[in-house]
């Protein structure tokens, strides 16, 4: 699978997010489950500008893909969110 094939997770790491929890999930790469390893390009962000913008539940916000928020992010809910674009992407996981 080549990079741009990836689904693409952004976790922001913005000092609200940080300190409300994204900084949990700087190990979601180690603790994704087997089938979803390398299916996924997950790096760090700078304030994805959702902090501010009342249409997005609380922090910590993670990105997905671009356009998909998961609000108060946790590892959990991260994954389903993954496997939910692996599926309606038709990705093999
Ligand atoms: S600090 Fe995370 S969206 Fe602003």
């Amino acid at each position: 699978m080549s990079e741009s094939n990836k689904i693409k997770v952004e976790i922001c790491l913005g000092t609200t997010c940080y300190v409300l929890g994204s900084f949990r999930l700087s190990t979601l790469e180690e603790q994704l489950p087997e089938d979803l390893r390398g299916v996924v390009d997950v790096v760090g962000s700078a304030c994805l500008d959702l902090c501010h913008d009342r249409n997005y539940g609380n922090a910590p916000f993670v990105r997905i893909n671009g356009d998909r928020v998961v609000d108060n992010a946790t590892v959990e809910k991260v994954i389903d969110a993954i496997r939910e674009e692996v599926t309606a992407g038709g990705k093999q996981a």
